[in-house]
């Protein structure tokens, strides 16, 4: 077993650099898209055989050092109560607005709504066992209640604002229950086996410091103490958080997940030696030429300067249209320019 990763995670000496990349398993891949073409998205996260063959393509083809369960933020959201598509974007039906919306919401009981969660983590920890480690993740609250509150995707977030804002009651109470539905969401994959929990804060950056300080990071910070972590790492992935790293870090993760917009060497002064990094390559850089894909990657190693507790990575999502062949590229590249 390949034990870069969580070593890295521990901020342990490695060989060599560890990298995955965040939606690793996806439509930039021939070979997903195969799996994909019989079926729809959803149909792909509750079928484990499926879901696990997907998850393991990119170790596979990329030769990336850990496995990211192929699932959504999404997932367990739609047995809350929520009718939930992709279209290939999420959409709800129902968003909630009201706290007779918030008081409809259930929580799932995870063997029983979400069993094809924990069935492909169980198949994925026999058949990477003698590979790499697999990460489990979810949403953080407050990306969660995004979506649940627009309904979709959105530019402005003006529904979710407004009743941060305006309803604050509403906004409590829904933030409550999302934490408390996502911490046994992801105990459940803990306990199903997930070696790492990654927590995806997606639109974390939208607010101002003191509203995020205010109106995210209580939850995060819940979510994060009320996971059975005993040796399990938890990464905190907040896009857009640059200019916060010092109010995020108190959420209590292990790693920090960072996107392009910082200098990783900075953020690493921000964060201190007792917190590993992880990022931080423009996700477009993938459209370079090699050359430029490899001093990018170059840079990015340079600004770490060799501390330890660094996870090569993207600082968002593989975008779909990216060749895989300069994926897989920049995989080689990341361990050939950080061997020791
Ligand atoms: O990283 C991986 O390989 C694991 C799988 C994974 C998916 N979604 C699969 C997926 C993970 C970790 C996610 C997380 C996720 N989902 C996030 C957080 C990360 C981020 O990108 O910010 C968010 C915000 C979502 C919600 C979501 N799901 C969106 C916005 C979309 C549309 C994306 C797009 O590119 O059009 C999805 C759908 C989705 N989730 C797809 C995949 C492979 C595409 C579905 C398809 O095959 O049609």
């Amino acid at each position: 077993m390949n034990t870069r990763f969580l070593d890295a995670c521990w901020g342990k000496p490695v060989d060599r650099t560890p990298v995955w990349l965040m939606r690793q398993a996806g439509r930039y891949l021939p070979e997903y898209m195969r799996v994909r073409s019989n079926c729809t998205f959803l149909d792909l996260c509750k079928s484990p055989e499926l879901a696990a063959e997907v998850t393991i393509q990119p170790v596979d083809i990329l030769g990336v050092d850990a496995a990211i369960l192929f699932s959504d933020i999404l997932t367990p959201v739609e047995p809350m109560g929520m009718r939930l598509d992709f279209v290939p974007g999420p959409v709800f039906e129902n968003p909630v607005r009201t706290m007779a919306d918030v008081e409809r919401l259930r929580i799932p009981q995870m063997e029983e709504d979400v069993p094809y969660v924990l069935e492909t983590i169980k198949i994925l920890r026999r058949e990477l066992a003698a590979k790499v480690p697999l990460i489990g993740f979810g949403g953080a609250p407050f990306t969660l209640a995004c979506y649940m509150v627009e309904g979709k995707g959105s530019k402005e977030f003006a529904q979710i604002k407004r009743m941060m804002y305006a309803a604050p009651e509403v906004y409590g109470a829904l933030m409550d229950k999302v934490t408390a539905m996502d911490m046994e969401y992801l105990n459940a994959q803990i306990g199903a086996g997930a070696q790492a929990i990654q927590i995806f804060d997606t639109w974390g950056g939208i607010l101002a410091p003191c509203d995020y300080e205010r109106y995210v990071l209580p939850y995060t910070t819940r979510l994060i103490g009320g996971l059975d972590r005993n040796d399990i790492p938890v990464i905190h992935f907040v896009k857009g958080a640059g200019a916060i790293l010092d109010i995020v870090k108190k959420a209590g993760g292990d790693v920090m997940g960072l996107d392009w917009h910082v200098n990783l060497g900075k953020a690493r002064d921000i964060l201190g030696p007792g917190m590993a990094v992880q990022g931080n390559l423009d996700p477009t850089v993938l459209y370079a030429p090699k050359a430029i894909i490899e001093q990018e990657v170059k840079r990015i190693l340079d600004e770490n300067a060799g501390r330890p507790g660094h996870i090569f990575n993207l600082g968002h999502g593989i975008l779909p249209t990216v060749p895989p062949e300069n994926a897989r590229f920049m995989v080689e590249a990341v361990h050939r320019l950080s061997q020791k």
